[in-house]
C-alpha cells in the first residue's frame, strides 16, 4: 500500500532541522491514528544525540550500517541516514507506507550526504526475517517499551541481532518515563531482563543535545555482555 495524493491531505508535515549539516527533514504525521501517527519526544532526543555526536566527530556515522527498530515515522533513522549512514528502518507491516513516504520525501537530502535509507518489515520476535542475518554497527530504538506483550519478543530480537561473531553492534535506546503504574512496571521488567544479557550505560543529560534532553527521557547505550 502506498499513500496517494488524496490521502496526503490527511497528513501534516513537521520540519526538523539537522543543524550540523544544515539540512531540514520533512516528516509527515497523521492527523489521527495510533501510536505511530506522530513523532515522539524520545525520538527527537535520540536523533539530536546522534547529531551531537557528529559535532565532535563529523564522520561518526558515515558509512555505518544502522538498523532502527520500531521506527514509527522515521525521524531517528532518517537523521542517521542524513548524517551519512546506510540505514534500514523497520516497523510492523502496517506502518511501512507512511514510513516509506517519509523516506521518499527526504531522499535527495540523504543521498546528497552519502547516506541511504530503506524501510522493511520487522516484527519483534519473528526470527524468520532476513534482517537477522545482517550485521549492523548500530541499532537504534526510540520509545519502543510500550506494550507488555512485545517486551519478550523485543528482547529476543535484540539477542538475535547480537549473535554474529564478526561484529557486535552498539545500541542506543531512548524511552520516555511515563507516570502510569503499568508503564513504570513495564520499564522495570524490560530493564531487568535486558541487564541479564547486556551491559547498560546511562548517557548523562549533560552529554546530550543542549535543547533536546529531558529528565523524563532516558538515553541508554547498550552492548552485549
Ligand atoms: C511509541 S511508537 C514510537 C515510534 C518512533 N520510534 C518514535 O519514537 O517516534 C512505537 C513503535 O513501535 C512499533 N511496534 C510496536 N510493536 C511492534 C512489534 N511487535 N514489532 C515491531 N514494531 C513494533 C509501533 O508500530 C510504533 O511505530
Amino acid at each position: 500500500m502506498s499513500f496517494r495524493r488524496s490521502s496526503i491531505q490527511d497528513l501534516f508535515p513537521r520540519e526538523i532541522d539537522i543543524e550540523v549539516c544544515l539540512k531540514t527533514l520533512k516528516i509527515y504525521q497523521k492527523l489521527e491514528g495510533d501510536v505511530n501517527c506522530v513523532v515522539w519526544d524520545a525520538s527527537l532526543v535520540l536523533a539530536k544525540y546522534l547529531e551531537t555526536m557528529c559535532v565532535d566527530n563529523s564522520g561518526f556515522l558515515s558509512g555505518l550500517k544502522v538498523l532502527e527498530l520500531g521506527s514509527g515515522l522515521g525521524l531517528v533513522g532518517l537523521t542517521a541516514a542524513t548524517l551519512g549512514a546506510q540505514v534500514t528502518l523497520t516497523d510492523l507491516p502496517e506502518s511501512l507506507s507512511l514510513l516509506r513516504l517519509n523516506i521518499t520525501e527526504n531522499k535527495s537530502k540523504i543521498s546528497s550526504m552519502g547516506g541511504y535509507a530503506i524501510a522493511e518489515s520487522l516484527i519483534w520476535g519473528d526470527s524468520s526475517s532476513d534482517i537477522h542475518k545482517e550485521e549492523f554497527d548500530l541499532i537504534l530504538m526510540a520509545d519502543c517499551i510500550y506494550y507488555e506483550e512485545a517486551i519478550e519478543p523485543l528482547l529476543e530480537t535484540l539477542l538475535q541481532l547480537n549473535k554474529h561473531l564478526g561484529k557486535t553492534p552498539i545500541m542506543y535506546l531512548t524511552q520516555e518515563m511515563r507516570d502510569s503504574e503499568i508503564q513504570k512496571r513495564l520499564w522495570d521488567t524490560f530493564y531487568e531482563r535486558l541487564s541479564e544479557n547486556f551491559n547498560i550505560e546511562k548517557i548523562p543529560e549533560e552529554q546530550q543535545h543542549v535543547n533536546y534532553r529531558s529528565s523524563d527521557i532516558v538515553l541508554l547505550k547498550i552492548t552485549r555482555k
